[in-house]
């Protein structure tokens, strides 16, 4: 029995929904812990491509257990349409493959609203380039105890009350600060009535659900959202997501304790993306960058907007390696690199010409930032059809030696490609021989 996280190392998208679907072999129940439809989670199984953003990457195992926890932040009105594609894909979703936290709290209409006018209201270069799914304001909500969660949607009366205390506040903001229409809670009312209907049976207490399961010797993965360096107090804020994107989450996440946690695995692409707005000391505005972009298909999953790209950051995978105790590291998107004759690896920042290790936390610091390389050799080969380690190319074997000295994180997966099948597992997380 074991249990397994996987996490990004870098600002998300680095393919934690991949190598989810590919590790759910193993496993029997797998658990997203935090964050919510502001990831997008992309699977390819036997060319068919499913994109997640609710829904944990391991439901396309039909007699397995998804669970989303109580520290996702969760839109119904996502989780009833995603069912709805996964259905007219033959794949019918009952309580016995999903279930959800009555303590996860629920995006409402207005939190969306008071995302958009916030996001107006600011300058261009102070944007944060939100995905716009209302997940800081909902997050917010449920730090100042104003939330509405899942669970509130099976008392009527209680979700009423509670509906009609949060618009007091709410409409107050909407109104008077960004001069929109307040929000109508009959309206809200109905709509999320339609959604308890829906939803009931999936409705349960996730974390003593995880304990049953962790004691009748059950294997669980628990699935990561976003990336460390998107962590709200680690990453680099404000540029950041509302919730903590480190391993620590999943416990409070999902009501799990930290000494039951056998293993940690960091995604960490091949190079660098990140979509949405914020410092990125390697990032390339050159045919580089452009190859990355182009031939790694990188545009977001959930906005579809391009992301930026820029060489591996070996020092920002280093911090995720420290922040989330990381024991084995998943390379992805070695492929994307064929074909460029040199790559460079960051080492390290000069700032006002002194050396650092680390990002600064005051963000206005990083525009000054001079990223120290080291060079790799690169390779011409096209990667994707390679099966096992021994066939990879020297200078892919190289790299990945490299990122291991660097950070001081074996490699246990290398992905050469988007399907399930493109990925070497060099040492499977859930084998007890550590
Ligand atoms: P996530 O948010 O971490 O799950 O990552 P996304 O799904 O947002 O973005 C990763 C993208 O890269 C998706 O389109 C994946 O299908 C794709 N992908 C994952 N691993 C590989 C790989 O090794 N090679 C290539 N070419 N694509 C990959
Ligand atoms: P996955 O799980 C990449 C980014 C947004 C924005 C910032 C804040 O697919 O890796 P938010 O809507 O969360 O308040 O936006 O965080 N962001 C992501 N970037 N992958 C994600 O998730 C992301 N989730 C949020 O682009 O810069
Ligand atoms: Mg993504």
């Amino acid at each position: 029995m074991s249990t397994v996280a996987v996490v990004g190392t870098q600002w998300g998208d680095e393919g934690k929904g991949k190598i989810v679907d590919l590790l759910m072999k193993y496993a029997d129940v797998v658990v997203r812990f935090q964050g919510g439809n502001n990831a997008g989670h992309t699977l390819v199984v036997n060319g068919e491509k499913f994109v997640f953003h609710l829904i944990p990457s391991g439901i396309l195992y039909r007699d397995k257990l998804s669970l989303i926890g109580n520290g996702v932040v969760m839109d119904p009105q996502v989780l009833i349409d995603e069912l709805t594609t996964l259905k007219s894909r033959n794949l019918d979703i009952t309580p016995a493959q999903l279930l959800v936290s009555d303590k996860a709290h629920m995006i409402m209409p207005y939190h969306k609203l008071l995302e958009a006018g916030r996001e107006q209201a600011k300058s261009s270069e102070k944007k944060i380039g939100t995905t716009g799914r209302g997940i800081g304001p909902c997050y917010e909500d449920k730090m100042c105890r104003s939330g509405i969660r899942v669970g509130d949607l099976l008392d009527t009366s209680f979700f009423k009350d509670r509906l009609n205390e949060a618009l007091k506040e709410k409409n107050f903001l909407l109104k008077g600060l960004y001069g929109m229409e307040p929000a109508d809670a009959g309206a809200i009312y109905e709509q999320y009535m339609g959604y308890a209907e829906k939803l009931a049976p999936f409705i349960t207490n996730v974390s003593v659900m995880l304990d049953e399961k962790h004691r009748q010797g059950k294997n669980i993965l628990f699935e990561g959202a976003q990336g460390a360096q998107l962590d709200i107090d680690h990453g680099t804020y404000p540029f950041v997501t509302s919730s903590n994107t480190t391993a620590g989450a999943l416990t409070s996440g999902a009501g799990f304790g930290p000494r039951r946690i056998d293993c940690v695995i960091g995604i960490c692409k091949a190079y660098t993306t990140r979509v949405g707005c914020g410092p990125f000391p390697t990032e390339l505005s050159d045919e580089t960058g452009e190859h990355m972009q182009v031939k790694g298909h990188e545009f977001g999953s959930t906005t579809g907007r391009k992301r930026r790209c820029g060489w591996l950051d070996a020092v920002i995978v280093q911090d995720s390696a420290r922040l989330s105790s990381l024991d084995g590291l998943a390379v992805t998107k070695l492929d994307v690199l064929s074909g460029l004759s040199e790559l460079n690896i960051c080492v390290g920042y000069e700032l006002d010409g002194k050396r650092r290790n680390y990002l600064p936390a005051i963000i206005a610091h990083c525009d000054r930032l001079k990223p120290v390389y080291t060079k790799a050799k690169g390779w011409g080969q096209e990667l994707t059809g390679i099966t096992a380690f021994e066939s990879l190319p020297a200078e892919v074997k190289d790299y990945l030696k490299t990122i291991e000295d660097l950070t001081g994180v074996p490699t246990m997966i290398a992905s050469v490609g988007p399907q399930r099948d493109q990925t070497i597992l060099l040492k499977n997380p859930f084998s007890s021989d550590k």
